[in-house]
């Protein structure tokens, strides 16, 4: 059967690395829609795959910042429009601007909760509007949302919810069949952990390929047996 994988963030970090993972492996996925902001790197990953693609696998990508819903709502009326369906769903773009409580500008809060709430909730409940029916749904929260650290307080809000939202999905879409998995990865090296740690070595911690590997295990016939409300994954 083939399958399509709609990827959020997939310019760079953890979604290219998930993107990549599927797509240089022989499986059922043959149809990656990958979704970030216009932006070198992700016309870079872009080339990249366009050439070498060993498997002749589709690659549609879709230029949307994702704090922006009302764009995010028609996007994904388009994306069933052209690609019928969405089996797996990546949802793992995700923003933060650390700052102290006495610096966060309430906008910047509004723009974590956007991206890295709001959006995931909006794709998957635009899908559903849309008659999708997913086979696997992956939320991509974090440690950080596990417990507080100075300086993190919008993306731990964010990220919290991200883990209760999942666990809630997983219960209402249980009876379409539809897997709901909330992973939460500790420091992974990435331009958004240089963001929360700049003078750490990311060559000291875990890579992105990790967790990529996580998650296709998730969406392999092994992964229906993982039964957890949040996966930590983490060095
Ligand atoms: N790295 C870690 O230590 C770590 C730990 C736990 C959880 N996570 C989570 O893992 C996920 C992936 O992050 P990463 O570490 O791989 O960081 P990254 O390399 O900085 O990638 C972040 C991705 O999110 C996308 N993104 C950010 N803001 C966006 C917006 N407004 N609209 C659309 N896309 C947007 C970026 O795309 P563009 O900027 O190109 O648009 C990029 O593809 C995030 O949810 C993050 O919170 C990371």
């Amino acid at each position: 059967m083939s399958k399509s994988l709609m990827v959020t963030g997939a310019s760079k970090g953890i979604g290219a690395a998930t993107v990549e993972r599927f797509f240089y492996a022989d499986n059922e996925v043959d149809d990656f829609i990958l979704l970030a902001r216009e932006s070198e790197a992700f016309s870079a990953f872009l080339d990249k795959l366009a050439a070498d693609n060993p498997h002749g696998k589709k690659v549609t990508s879709y230029n949307i910042d994702l704090a922006d819903r009302a764009r995010t709502v028609g996007l994904m009326k388009d994306v069933m429009a052209t690609h019928g369906k969405v089996d797996l769903l990546v949802n793992n773009a995700g923003y933060t601007s650390p700052m102290s409580i006495q610096q966060i500008e309430f906008a910047d809060f509004e723009r974590t909760i956007g991206v890295n709430l709001y959006a995931p909730f909006t794709i998957v409940q635009e899908l559903l509007h849309n008659g999708n029916t997913f086979e696997l749904i992956v939320n991509i929260a974090s440690t950080a949302g596990m417990n507080g650290r100075p300086g993190w307080l919008t993306y731990s809000a964010s990220k919290a919810a991200v883990i209760t939202m999942s666990e809630v999905m997983k219960e209402e879409l249980a009876i379409y069949g539809t897997r709901v998995v909330c992973i939460s990865p500790g420091r992974c090296a990435t331009d958004l952990r240089k963001t929360l740690a700049p003078d750490e070595d990311p060559t000291t911690i875990m890579q992105p390929e990790h967790v990529a590997g996580v998650i296709d295990m998730l969406a392999s016939d092994v992964g229906r047996f993982v039964d957890s409300r949040n996966l930590v994954v983490r060095m």
